[in-house]
């Protein structure tokens, strides 16, 4: 008969809390989206409500007037920014909805009110870690300022004058 010493014992109770960490954490990273923010050209701006479905609306679209797509299956946030910014017109706003559509304005609706972020917790279809906005909810990208687009140059230079003066 093969007794498990204390040893196995304990081996297998630290597999089983390995195990149980394991599942923890998957089940955290499945539950908890992340914001995208690595465009150069887009900084997050928030999550919004859609302005559809709000009396004295008219049924117009927190971000109306401009372009938009839907990619069942495979939109991402980085899609629909290049979606906005590529064609001939740059949107200023970039607003990912209902986790596959993409809406793109050059102005946000003034009824349209600015939500807590977790309240956009729609996995993108084509990338299950990042939030895609919600049923009527947006999650906005806006064009970053001329100012904020050459801190990454100004930041680099700033570096090279203190790696000159260290050298
Ligand atoms: C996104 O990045 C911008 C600038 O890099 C920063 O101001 C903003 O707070 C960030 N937003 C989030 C939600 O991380
Ligand atoms: C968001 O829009 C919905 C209709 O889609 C409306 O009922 C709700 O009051 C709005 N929320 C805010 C905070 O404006
Ligand atoms: C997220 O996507 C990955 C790869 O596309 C897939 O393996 C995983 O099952 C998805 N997770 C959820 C919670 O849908």
């Amino acid at each position: 008969m093969l007794v498990p010493s204390p040893g196995m014992a304990l081996a297998r109770r630290l597999i089983v809390a390995l195990a149980l960490l394991v599942a923890v954490a998957a089940a955290q990273a499945s539950s908890q989206l992340t914001i995208y923010n690595d465009s150069k050209k887009y900084g997050y701006y928030g999550c919004y409500n859609e302005t559809t479905e709000i009396p004295g609306s008219d049924h117009t679209r927190a971000l109306g007037g401009g372009i938009n797509e839907v990619k069942r299956g495979e939109m991402t946030v980085p899609m629909c920014l290049a979606f906005c910014s590529n064609g001939d017109t740059q949107y200023r706003y970039a607003g990912l909805e209902w986790a596959r559509e993409c809406w793109c304005s050059q102005s946000i609706a003034g009824i349209s009110k600015k939500l807590d972020d977790n309240q956009c917790n729609f996995p993108c279809e084509g990338d299950n870690t990042t939030a895609c906005g919600a049923s009527l909810k947006l999650s906005v990208y806006r064009l970053s300022s001329p100012a904020a687009r050459i801190t990454g140059p100004a930041v680099l230079a700033c570096v090279g004058a203190a790696l000159a003066v260290l050298l």
